[in-house]
């Protein structure tokens, strides 16, 4: 069952596309027709509820913390420029109103598409109750009812659209830091890879390519042969990703700030004028992302870069993150300059601390400026939640125009599910933790249930210093996530993974993602073509196994794999639970490994630093390219080579075949189901 509600006025997200298909309800007969839940009108807009038993389990809401399952806190749809994911965080950058319920036989799915910041109190003030608070009049409530989780993710899926297809390059190992400050340092890590023969295919560039922070600028002296070492780069098989941020430098003479100014591109404050925040660069403006011509010019912006030979580009600071509006900064000042000379009292430091803490990212300042939205003037606050996808949007909507047939790589920090059509997200910035690896691996399905599945958090944490054995942890999940990214903060430890004195284990680990990059690819495209997950949790693929539906620390990678990465310091091995009787291979590297049949149930298994242990389901199998590829474009494709430097490794049974989706990587001409290459078991051909 789908259905489709519209209360009130929605804003337009296009969120959802295939709605037509969808049955409509209308607004009068709302109440009784939502199935299982209570609604109730409240003041400021709806209060949906529905009783939790014992067994029941809450999935989705995309990039949030804590478990898979998301029952027993309270989460807020609301896009936030927010570094500490502590588990009391209630909201990341993201904001995705997409949730799960499990209810023994019944399981149902809720899209409420509202960029409201939506309350989803999943047992968190009644441990017995899941209430929904919508803050707003105005929205559209889509609800599916199917006979299991996974058809439940894939109704949803289709609704929403197809999402990205990154190229097939940004598969390889990628490392980034925020502060390389000039060409110098960007051949020094391409250098230093190449020397310790680790592969690599991209670095990023992070703010200080641009001069003084601005959008679609190059630093003159810090770069000044860029298209040269972009050129030279590409031919060493390392792209280069370039940081767009959000705001627009105010500045006499700079083309982006005049030409917005004059063509009335940019967010107004009340009085009609373009309002000024601060952010890296002092103060800048902010495109209006929401309006179609607004957004269309500030995507075209990006030919700059692209013509320089760029093929990727990372969006931040969209949500959008704001250190200061001139307002605030008046208001702040004013109550400082109060306070100088007094003998300051409890609440006058506290005070103090308080409005310190409250200059950037304000909801005062979200109500001070304004986007046009259908010729009306709207205050950001009620459209907040689109910034980021609107911004990610102009950028996939040029290349889309410039770029027709060719895949550019774009993700984004802030999203709104609708945005997982442009572009894929990474998660922002987390921190050194070992418990942040474990939330990097408790995401990934609930991303991919939301749409977004190119998608990866900064491996080996952004903030904070990170330790070695933390680095070689985080490779052995991050080797199975499509963005495969090191990204480190300016002033934490340094992180390229030769930093470290043990670059044999930090190779072979590099090495042995290349070897899997046929099957995550593979696996990756048929999420994305079939709506399904490609990060699955055990719940959603033994839905009779009770145990299963408990584990939050292994997951389904593709069809073939399940991984039980380590994530405990000082851990030489962990306990797995396995929900059917699999083939474990202990890698080392992609030559050295151990293979071991292991019965349905629980185990204690052996996995020392360096180690990585890979499941393989009965019946399936997985094609591993055991060559030596230093960039993904050296992995020969496995129908034109006929499997020539591959292995196919398989869990228990007969007639095993694999279905290897391959493409050029690059073009849009996606391959068809007819045209996948099977793979069988050796000694069954
Ligand atoms: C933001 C981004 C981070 C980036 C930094 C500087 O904090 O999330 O990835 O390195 O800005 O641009």
């Amino acid at each position: 069952m789908k259905r489709v509600f519209s209360i009130g006025n929605p804003i337009k997200t296009d969120a959802a596309l295939q709605e037509e298909i969808w049955q409509s309800v209308s607004a009068e007969q709302t109440m009784e027709h939502l199935p299982y839940l209570q609604v109730e009108e409240t003041e400021e807009g709806y209060r949906f509820s529905y009783p939790l038993n014992d067994t029941t389990r809450i999935y989705g809401l995309g990039e949030q913390v804590r478990g898979i399952n998301k029952r027993g806190f309270e989460y807020v749809s609301l896009c936030s420029d927010n570094p500490n994911h502590h588990e009391n965080a209630h909201s990341l950058y993201g904001a995705h109103n997409f949730l799960v319920v499990s209810d023994g036989p019944c399981c149902f799915g809720l899209f409420l598409d509202t960029p409201s910041a939506v309350r989803f109190d999943c047992g968190f003030w009644n441990m017995d109750e899941l209430v929904i608070h919508v803050p707003s009049k105005d929205m559209k409530v889509y609800f599916m009812e199917e006979d299991g989780l996974l058809e439940v993710i894939k109704a949803f899926r289709q609704l929403i659209g197809k999402s990205y297809v990154a190229p097939k390059w940004a598969f390889g190992y990628q490392q980034s830091r925020w502060g390389y400050m000039d060409e110098g340092d960007i051949r020094n890590v391409a250098k230093r890879y190449k020397e310790l023969d680790i592969p690599l295919d991209a670095i990023y560039l992070d703010i200080d390519y641009m001069e003084r922070f601005k959008d679609f600028t190059i630093h003159p002296e810090r770069f000044p042969r860029f298209e040269e070492l972009v050129a030279d780069m590409k031919a060493e098989g390392v792209h280069l990703v370039p940081i767009i941020d959000a705001g627009v430098k105010v500045e006499e003479g700079y083309p982006v700030y005049e030409e917005g100014v004059a063509l009335g591109h940019f967010c107004k404050n009340a009085a009609g004028e373009d309002f000024v925040v601060g952010v890296w660069p002092g103060f800048v403006h902010l495109p209006d992302m929401l309006e179609p011509d607004a957004r269309s010019w500030f995507g075209h912006w990006y030919k700059v870069l692209l013509d320089k030979g760029i093929e990727g580009f990372w969006n931040d600071m969209n949500e959008p993150a704001l250190f200061y509006s001139k307002e605030g900064l008046e208001q702040f000042f004013a109550y400082m300059h109060n306070l100088e000379g007094k003998n300051l009292d409890v609440n006058d430091v506290f005070g103090m601390r308080w409005m310190a803490d409250n200059l950037a990212n304000s909801q005062e300042d979200y109500k001070r400026f304004f986007h046009k939205v259908e010729g009306r003037m709207v205050p950001h606050d009620q459209v907040h939640n689109l910034y980021g996808y609107m911004m990610t949007r102009a950028a996939g909507e040029a290349f889309d125009e410039m770029e027709p047939d060719k895949r550019i790589l774009l993700f984004s920090r802030s999203s709104y599910i609708g945005m997982h059509r442009y572009g894929g997200i990474w998660t922002g910035d987390n921190q050194s933790r070992w418990s942040h690896l474990l939330m990097n691996l408790q995401m990934m399905p609930s991303l991919n249930m939301c749409g977004f599945i190119y998608t990866g958090a900064d491996m080996g944490g952004f903030g904070e210093n990170s330790t070695e054995d933390l680095v070689i942890r985080w490779l052995g999940l991050s080797m199975f996530t499509p963005l495969m990214r090191n990204h480190a903060a300016i002033g934490t430890r340094e992180q390229e993974l030769y930093q470290f004195p043990h670059t044999d284990i930090m190779r072979n680990l590099v090495k042995l993602r290349y070897g899997l990059v046929p099957y995550l690819y593979s696996e990756y495209m048929k999420s994305i073509l079939e709506e399904t997950l490609m990060f699955t949790p055990l719940a959603f693929a033994y839905p009779e196994d009770a145990r299963a539906a408990e584990v939050e620390d292994q997951v389904l990678v593709g069809e073939s794999l399940m991984i039980a990465p380590v994530y405990v310091q000082n851990a030489t091995g962990r306990y797995v639970y396995l929900p059917e009787e699999m083939t474990c291979y202990r890698f080392r590297s992609l030559e050295d490994y151990d293979v071991m049949e292991l019965e349905r149930g629980d185990h204690y298994l052996r996995a020392a630093l360096g180690e990585v242990l890979v499941f393989v389901r009965p019946g399936h199998g997985l094609p591993l390219y055991t060559g030596n590829a230093g960039h993904v474009t050296e992995i020969p494709s496995y129908a034109e080579c006929e499997g020539e430097g591959y292995a196919f490794l398989t869990g228990k049974g007969k007639n095993i075949t694999y279905l290897l989706y391959e493409d050029d990587g690059i073009s849009k001409a996606y391959s068809e189901r007819k045209d996948w290459t099977p793979i069988h078991k050796q000694e069954d051909l």
